[in-house]
């Protein structure tokens, strides 16, 4: 299961990639306000630094960005897409999972501008992007999980519609919060990840292990001739 960031600060995607080996970026509208930067600094200075770490390429290195989501209909969407895959051939178009926003994105594969089909909420929402063959699609389970739904029954029949037709769309598991869920997406056998990088950390970390250390420290302490 490969590992995707949520974040467009680089200083985090750095971080990521060089110490925890992350497989992609996805990036939302709060991801870039988070930045601090414009929209078209903030993805500039991404797609330079995808240059300079040598990652060009969607299949090494895909970096979701979001299309201005005040567009409402498929020829705007279809528009301002082909302006940003311009800008790097790493970035894949984020598009909502609307009507018009499935219209786009299957135009937009069709020629051959690689799509992620997001804010997917319901299994029949995949379904469809899976069907027009977007690269990926991003069913959120925290923001459901946070409305008090339990998301791994969802989850599990996704993964299962998915392997069973043969689409070739990669399920992002998407907005997760702990290292549970992580692991749940693992289970299931979903294709990725995607969480901030507190999540991650915290994930990799385990209050016992400090515990344990903690034991480990004063028997060394103790051993006769250290
Ligand atoms: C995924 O691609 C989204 O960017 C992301 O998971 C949105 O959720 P969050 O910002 O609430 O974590």
């Amino acid at each position: 299961m490969k590992f995707f960031l949520d974040s467009a600060k680089l200083d985090e995607i750095d971080k990521a990639w060089r110490c925890y080996g992350i497989d992609g970026v996805t990036t939302n509208p709060r991801h870039i306000m988070n930045s601090g930067k414009p929209f078209l600094t903030a993805i500039t200075d991404i797609a330079n630094w995808i240059k300079e770490n040598h990652l060009e390429g969607q299949e090494k290195f895909p970096v979701s960005v979001e299309i201005n989501p005040h567009l409402d209909n498929a020829e705007d969407m279809i528009k301002e897409a082909r302006k940003i895959a311009a800008m790097s051939e790493n970035f894949v178009i984020k598009i909502p999972c609307n009507l018009e926003g499935l219209k786009a994105a299957k135009t937009l594969e069709e020629e051959g501008i690689r799509t992620n089909v997001t804010l997917v909420f319901s299994a029949s929402q995949a379904i469809q992007a899976g069907r027009i063959g977007a690269m990926f699609v991003s069913p959120f389970v925290g923001w459901k999980e946070a409305n008090g739904e339990d998301t791994y029954p969802y989850m599990s029949q996704l993964v299962n519609i998915y392997k069973e037709k043969g689409y070739e769309t990669e399920i992002i598991v998407a907005a997760l919060r702990t290292g549970k869920q992580i692991a749940d997406a693992a289970e299931m056998g979903a294709d990725i990840v995607t969480c901030g990088l507190a999540v991650y950390e915290e994930s990799f970390t385990h209050p016992y292990t400090n515990v344990g250390l903690g034991r480990f420290i004063d028997a060394w302490d103790h051993t006769e001739g250290n």
